[in-house]
């Protein structure tokens, strides 16, 4: 189909996965720097009216995938398409943060759950269109409410 190519590289405090927080409630606070390459540095115009962005990242680092997950927020096994599983047929990971400012080619930003160096492919503004009241949460919501 395509060869994808980086846009850029993210500067992240996370050098290991284990420091990355996971599981129910797992909150995502930490800052970071989305380094676009000069050559793309002109498709930021006009960002900075955005509140938050929508990043596709490339999970360069991890190998292979299951189709059945057993993910860190359940006990349960489901299916790796209901999960956020770095391990997947296409290693396409997506994270919503938020812009905190822009210098030139770099972008800060608040959220990322990211190791330090992670390709990224590209990004596009958050505009949420969903209703909270329309929005079902799966076997996620089910785990939540267990844990109280
Ligand atoms: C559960 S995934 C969610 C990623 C993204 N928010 C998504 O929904 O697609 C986040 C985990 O991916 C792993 N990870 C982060 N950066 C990675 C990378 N560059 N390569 C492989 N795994 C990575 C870490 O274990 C991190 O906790």
């Amino acid at each position: 189909m395509f060869t994808p190519q980086p846009i850029g590289f993210v500067s992240s405090p996370f050098k290991d996965t284990k420091s990355i927080p996971k599981g129910i409630g797992a909150q995502h606070p930490e800052e970071g720097e989305l380094r676009i390459l000069p050559e793309f540095e002109a498709g930021l115009t006009d960002i900075e009216g955005y509140s938050h962005l929508i990043v596709l990242w490339a999970f360069d680092r991890s190998d292979g995938f299951d189709l059945m997950v057993t993910p860190p927020t359940d006990s349960r096994a489901h299916g790796l398409f209901t999960t956020r599983s770095p391990r997947r047929p296409n290693p396409i990971a997506l994270t919503v943060v938020e812009l905190l400012g822009r210098d030139g080619g770099s972008l800060r930003v608040r959220g990322i759950d990211m190791l330090d160096g992670t390709p990224i492919l590209d990004i596009k503004p958050y505009l949420s269109n969903v209703p909270a009241e329309k929005l079902r949460r799966g076997w996620l919501g089910e785990a939540e409410a267990r844990k109280g």
